[in-house]
């Protein structure tokens, strides 16, 4: 797939992200991206706008217990968590210590700490436990861990979701592409059979976004669990 963007048009994007960040996000925590670039960690978090975006859903869906697969630094689970009405939870899924442990440091310094549960380990294996536990039912699930086992992920976020749950995931466009049949990298054909999956699921009503910015171009998938 020739790449189709170019150099220009993505500093265009960024410089625009950086205009919506500051009419939009005075309170975007930015230092927690620099933490975790001191700490080594790669600068793959979502964005800032991608970040009030999840938060405004979390809001508008009404979450009071959050599902996050992939922590990283927890940039997207400050946002998460600070969507949280009194009494919500956000469990958080990270196969990394050394990337838990960065992100329990920011939750702590964020003021959310006390509200997030990060759990270390592969999600494949996690997540059967959060299932036997019958009292967690996720009113909003965030999919942004490794993208080869994205079908899977999304088979247990449907698990795991009560009746009218929104699921997110991200980099599900791959600066496009996903339209390539005959991709040969594992995230492509990952993402792909997701997108296939959430498609043909007849207990969800979905769609994709496709979003330039600060990270480049990639999308989301919106999928709403029908009640
Ligand atoms: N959601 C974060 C970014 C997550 S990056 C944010 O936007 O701020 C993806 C994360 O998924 C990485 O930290 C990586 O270590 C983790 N990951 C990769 N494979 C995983 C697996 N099998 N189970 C759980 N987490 C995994
Ligand atoms: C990668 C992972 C992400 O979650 C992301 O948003 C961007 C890139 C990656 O693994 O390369
Ligand atoms: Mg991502």
């Amino acid at each position: 797939m020739p790449k189709t963007t170019n150099r220009r048009a993505e500093r265009q994007w960024a410089a625009v992200d950086g205009y919506i960040g500051d009419l939009f996000i005075p309170d975007d925590p930015a230092w927690v991206l620099k933490n975790a670039s001191a700490a080594g960690l790669p600068p793959i978090s979502v964005s800032p706008a991608q970040g009030k975006l999840l938060f405004l859903l979390a809001k508008v869906s009404g979450a009071k217990k959050i599902l996050e697969l992939g922590t990283l630094a927890g940039y997207s689970s400050i946002w998460l968590a600070r969507s949280l009405p009194k009494g919500g939870r956000l469990v958080t899924l990270e196969l990394l210590e050394r990337h838990a442990a960065v992100a329990r440091r920011n939750l702590a310094r964020a003021g959310v700490a006390s509200l997030v549960d990060v759990r270390v380990g592969p999600a494949l294996d996690l997540l059967p436990r959060l299932h036997t536990d019958r009292l967690q039912r996720f009113d909003f699930i965030f999919i942004d861990a490794d993208k080869a086992r994205y079908p899977e992920y999304f088979a247990w976020a449907v698990k795991l979701a009560r009746p009218g749950a929104l699921i997110v995931a991200d980099n599900v466009i791959r600066e496009g592409a996903v339209i390539d049949a005959r991709s040969k990298d594992g995230a492509v054909r990952g993402v792909r059979t997701f997108n296939r999956l959430v498609a043909s699921e007849r207990r969800v009503s979905a769609t994709e976004i496709q979003t330039v910015g600060a990270k480049g171009y990639d999308g989301f998938a919106l999928v709403l669990v029908k009640k």
